[in-house]
């Protein structure tokens, strides 16, 4: 007992270091903002106090983010947008890349072989950004501001430059190879003798600045049915692209079903498919509901680990099999089913790591169906509640930026499965389900997720991190709900993650040798990464207060009034 009281008690310790070192909650009564950058805070705090609600100021956040954090997220990528309105009606906007009409089963096959790096870099990579035509939406439906006043701002941060950070610095310089093979990449991103920008130089977009404004000026027809879209078609038909000006003119956001499943006494708000997310976070916490958490975290901390493991492996093994676009694949809605979720958990064994074959069969399977990345957080005092998550997928995405548009190209073509078994740049494998189809939304795992009790919101959360944004959300609810974590400590606590392929269970280093030695006990293969990913929430306090919380791991802020 001793031994575990002491796993227990490292446990605690290697989450208060993390905190010491990056702590930034914040708390106010009127709105609150959580982003992996001051700027796109500011931007969505400015656009609520000028009359703006949650809404606007997450999408203000999301297009500066389009600016300062342009590796992750931007016009060249998608989003997923969970919204609560302040009559406490839900709303699921998907703005996923689509598919090029003459993309192919095959396109990423020659010879019979994967050719994996034509789905991440360069021409083939990307599929028709649909983040601008959801911000759009979300904005006219559901906010009180005019896109034009949101973009604006956002244009100025682009043409003035703003300074690069130490992780904006990092990840230039990783890929700065692969930009430098594109002519508009290498203009925007590297000096003129091409090396990268470092930390605390200016990075000024003057192109990115046009873009925006044009799009204020004109409408995002500009983007979609106009010159935007024919620079991006000619230049993809000289460099052997398939993206045409006809499958942008075709893209449109969907409107889908929230997800909506109960955890103990919460309702948990999901993202459907082609999100994975709304669909496995479910899962893992229906699997876990037969566990009592905080007892067992406090007795063994590494059984706690050990069960969720589990719980986490048996949901990427149905995710690797059944989970795709909704309006190409039979996403089976029997996944989330109670009595399905009860016999997935039985495979449990709370002393032993199970070996798990293949995915389970959900009921109905046949006849019933659903129809790297950043997050952001953003609630206010009249009840709307926002979770949005972007992506242009990894870092710079395709890593092309058309010359004259500044805007980076994603590589979401890189979440189909290119061919059965062949894991993507996250590792993950997928089947039919996720094949490559004309007009096709990849699979995602963006997890923009809003937690109810009796009815009011006590919670959001996402995250950036590809498969592991599934078990980042799962765990932030679980260390703040079951365990009484402080929604700071819930996301500063060390992590782990499991997607069933790689069989291996993943921790942060953070993690306390001795814990991750008696998981190894248990069977687990145990492999320690530096960090596994990077979350925003926010959560009501005790006095009805909002509180934000941005990922210590990264720089960030989090504000409110
Ligand atoms: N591009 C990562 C995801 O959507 O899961």
């Amino acid at each position: 007992m001793n031994a575990v009281r002491g796993l227990l008690a490292a446990w605690i310790a290697a989450s208060a270091a993390t905190s010491l070192a990056w702590a930034n909650p914040a708390e106010a009564p009127r709105a609150m903002v959580a982003t992996v950058h001051p700027l796109a805070t500011e931007a969505a705090l400015n656009a609520m106090r000028e009359g703006g609600n949650a809404i606007d100021g997450a999408v203000a956040a999301a297009l500066t983010l389009g600016v300062v954090d342009g590796f992750n997220s931007g016009l060249g990528g998608g989003c997923f947008l969970l919204i609560r309105t302040a009559d406490g009606q839900f709303y699921a906007i998907d703005g996923r890349e689509t598919a090029p009409a003459a993309a192919t089963r095959d396109m990423y096959v020659r010879d019979g072989k994967p050719q994996t790096e034509w789905s991440k870099t360069g021409p083939l990579a990307s599929g028709v950004p649909g983040a601008l035509a959801a911000y759009e939406l979300a904005v006219k439906e559901h906010g009180q501001r005019d896109l034009a006043d949101l973009l604006r701002p956002a244009a100025e941060i682009a043409e003035q430059g703003f300074v690069l950070s130490n992780v904006y610095s990092q990840r230039l310089a990783s890929t700065a190879a692969k930009l430098a093979q594109f002519e508009g990449s290498r203009a925007i991103f590297l000096k003129p003798e091409g090396q990268p920008y470092h930390e605390g130089e200016t990075l000024r977009q003057a192109d990115l600045a046009k873009t925006y404004r044009a799009i204020a000026e004109h409408g995002t027809n500009w983007f979609y049915r106009g010159p935007f879209a024919q620079q991006v078609a000619a230049w993809m038909a000289e460099h052997g692209g398939i993206l045409t000006a006809k499958d942008f003119a075709d893209y449109h956001p969907v409107r889908r079903e929230p997800l909506v499943t109960q955890y103990r006494d919460y309702t948990i708000v999901g993202f459907p498919p082609p999100s994975s997310g709304g669909v496995h976070v479910a899962q893992i916490l229906a699997m876990l509901e037969r566990f009592d958490l905080k007892q067992l975290h406090e007795e063994d901390p590494a059984q706690f680990i050990h069960v969720t493991a589990e719980a986490m492996k048996l949901a990427f093994a149905d995710r690797a099999f059944w989970l795709g676009d909704p309006g190409f694949a039979r996403v089976p809605r029997g996944l989330i089913d109670r009595q399905y979720t009860q016999a997935l958990s039985q495979k449990i064994d709370p002393a032993r790591a199970n070996r798990v074959k293949r995915h389970g069969t959900p009921p109905n399977h046949a006849d019933e169906v659903f129809r790297h990345t950043t997050h952001i957080a953003a609630a206010d005092a009249q009840g709307n509640w926002v979770a949005i998550t972007a992506t242009i997928n990894t870092t710079f995405g395709s890593k092309v930026v058309v010359p004259g548009t500044g805007v980076v190209l994603n590589n979401e073509m890189d979440d189909f499965a290119i061919m059965p078994g062949v894991p993507n740049a996250f590792g993950l494998v997928g089947a039919e389900a996720n094949a490559v189809a004309p007009g096709k939304r990849p699979l995602s795992s963006m997890s923009p997720t809003i937690v109810l009790r009796d009815k009011q919101p006590v919670m959001t959360v996402g995250a950036a991190g590809g498969p592991k944004i599934i078990t980042q959300a799962t765990l932030a609810i679980i260390n703040h709900l079951d365990l009484g974590l402080s929604l700071h400590d819930a996301v500063a606590a060390p992590r782990f993650h499991h997607q069933w392929s790689p069989d291996e269970l993943v921790v942060e280093h953070t993690m306390d040798e001795a814990i991750q030695a008696r998981l190894r006990e248990f069977g687990h293969t145990v492999r320690e990464e530096s960090s596994a990913g990077v979350t925003q929430a926010i959560a009501v306090g005790q006095a009805g207060e909002l509180i934000g919380v941005h990922d210590p791991r990264v720089p960030g802020k989090t504000a409110g009034f």
